[in-house]
């Protein structure tokens, strides 16, 4: 069944925001100066990578080849830490900031569950939502263990 016009559009979004994710992650990887977190955010890197694939693949066999313009990029190289002090950002607010990413993602991809025509395409839609939803998860954890999300 080829894509209706709505869900062609939300997979664009949310293919957008897979793109701005890869990057976010792996500037993020080279920003932080804690070695657990360069992990953190590098492997978030990749799952957004394979969520990018799946969905090009999905807009891809819809004969659809449109170029994103945050396709294309070249990864930062080594350790950037020193650049905190510089900018005045730091490991809490990489964090926080990727958390607000990753709520701000899993709803967009709750309304492109909700819009999907295509069983099939929904259910890989649900699933990569899913795990938005852990990589929130992962994210609240690595700061609440750093006191750095307070819950009363
Ligand atoms: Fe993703
Ligand atoms: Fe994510």
């Amino acid at each position: 069944m080829p894509l209706t016009n709505k869900e062609k559009t939300l997979i664009e979004d949310n293919l957008n925001a897979e793109y701005l994710c890869i990057r976010k992650y792996e500037q993020y990887a080279s920003m932080s100066s804690d070695a657990q977190l360069k992990q953190v955010f590098s492997d978030l890197a990749t799952k957004e990578m394979e969520h990018a694939t799946t969905l090009k693949g999905i807009l891809t066999q819809n004969g659809i080849a449109k170029q994103n313009i945050f396709e294309s990029y070249s990864k930062p190289q080594g350790d950037l830490s020193n650049m905190q002090s510089d900018i005045g950002i730091t490991d809490a607010q990489l964090l926080n900031d990727a958390l607000i990413t990753e709520k701000h993602v899993t709803s967009s991809y709750n309304t492109a569950v909700l819009e999907s025509m295509d069983p099939n395409i929904r259910k890989q839609l649900q699933h990569i939502q899913q795990e938005e939803q852990g990589h929130a998860e992962t994210l609240f954890n690595a700061m609440h263990s750093r006191g750095w999300y307070t819950v009363s």
